[in-house]
């Protein structure tokens, strides 16, 4: 059956053109979600970004997404506007609770795209965690029965290689790793590889590093040109064609709490994470999503929203010009 199943999904992975001979995908049609940790140890690399960037886009094509978030810090939450209190439901009672995630998972401002949220609570999971048994498939468990009413399901990583990042190795399929290209880049990326291949060994024989997306890519430096080069050959069909440019725009869409795709969708920084995410659909045989809806979705909730904040401005201003009129 398992080999069965393998030899679709190769034939599905190779019928997509993209030339890559990575993991076999599973198929979306198949009812079972395709799990990615978004993941590196490093802080600041564009983690966040890529897995709520990537998630809105791969939603307003029509895939079903649910995100999780797995940092304390809960930027991803945030960043889809999802805030909680601390005795609302969160990752940590999914994890260290048992608590089954669709009574903590949130509905999004897009549809099709839903978020397990995180709060600073979950730094302590990391603790409790230690003395619980099987302590390391506690995310797994939690996410599995997920699997069955989502396309994908991408996990936020935290900047470590603790035992929530472990969480996020066994319970994922693969890992999409963003690497931004600065100097140091593929500095620490051996480390992870060797937890990746240790957690492969002792834990989760089916985990792979799916795919690397390079970031913040500014075009003006020779610099970014030859990390580009250096991870290129390293991963060779791994890295993804897509490069995520470094842009003002992307960086301001978090305090918007809203991904780049609904805060700017003409945006380069919107541009890149919907070709980033017409890619991997396609690498992962994501059928439910269809790019040219992706880009006419951005396109239309924006009109929406600025046709709705008129409306109000010429409420307000009408109302103004009203009183005047009384006074
Ligand atoms: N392509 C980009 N261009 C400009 N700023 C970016 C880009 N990607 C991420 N950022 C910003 O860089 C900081 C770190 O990114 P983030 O996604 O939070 O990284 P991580 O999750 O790996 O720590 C954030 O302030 C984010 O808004
Ligand atoms: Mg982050």
């Amino acid at each position: 059956m398992k080999d069965q199943e393998h030899a679709v999904d190769t034939q599905a992975s190779n019928e997509t053109g993209t030339g890559y001979a990575g993991p076999p995908a599973r198929l979306a049609e198949r009812g079972r979600a395709t799990v990615v940790a978004v993941a590196n140890q490093k802080g600041g690399v564009g983690k966040t970004t890529t897995t709520v960037s990537l998630g809105a886009a791969l939603a307003q094509g029509g895939a079903r997404v649910l995100l999780v978030d797995l940092d304390p810090q809960g930027n991803a939450s945030t960043g889809l506007d999802v805030r909680i209190t601390s005795n609302e439901a969160s990752t940590y009672d999914a994890i260290v609770e048992g608590l089954p995630i669709a009574q903590a998972v949130r509905t999004t401002a897009i549809e099709g795209l839903s978020v397990l949220p995180s709060s600073l609570e979950l730094a302590g999971a990391e603790v409790e965690l230690v003395q619980a048994m099987a302590r390391e498939r506690a995310l797994a468990r939690a996410v599995e029965p997920a699997r069955a009413d989502h396309d994908v399901i991408l996990i936020d990583c935290p900047p470590s290689l603790g035992l929530l990042t472990i969480n996020a190795f066994v319970a994922a399929d693969q890992l999409l790793v963003p690497i931004q290209c600065e100097y140091y880049a593929l500095e620490g990326l051996t480390q992870l590889m060797r937890t990746v291949g240790l957690v492969e060994e002792n834990l989760n024989p089916g985990l792979s590093i799916g795919g690397v997306v390079l970031t913040m890519y500014d075009g003006r430096t020779r610099l970014a040109q030859q990390v580009v080069d250096e991870v290129r050959s390293f991963f060779d069909a791994r890295a993804y064609e897509t490069i995520i440019p470094r842009t003002v725009r992307l960086s301001e869409a978090p305090s918007y709490a809203q991904p780049i795709t609904v805060f700017d969708p003409e945006s380069r920084g919107a541009e890149s994470y919907l070709a980033l995410a017409d890619e991997f659909a396609r690498r992962l045989g994501i059928t439910s999503f269809d790019a040219a809806r992706a880009a006419r979705v951005a396109r239309e909730t924006k009109a929406a929203e600025v046709a709705a904040l008129q409306a109000e401005q010429d409420d307000a201003r009408l109302a103004a010009q009203e009183e005047g009129g009384e006074a």
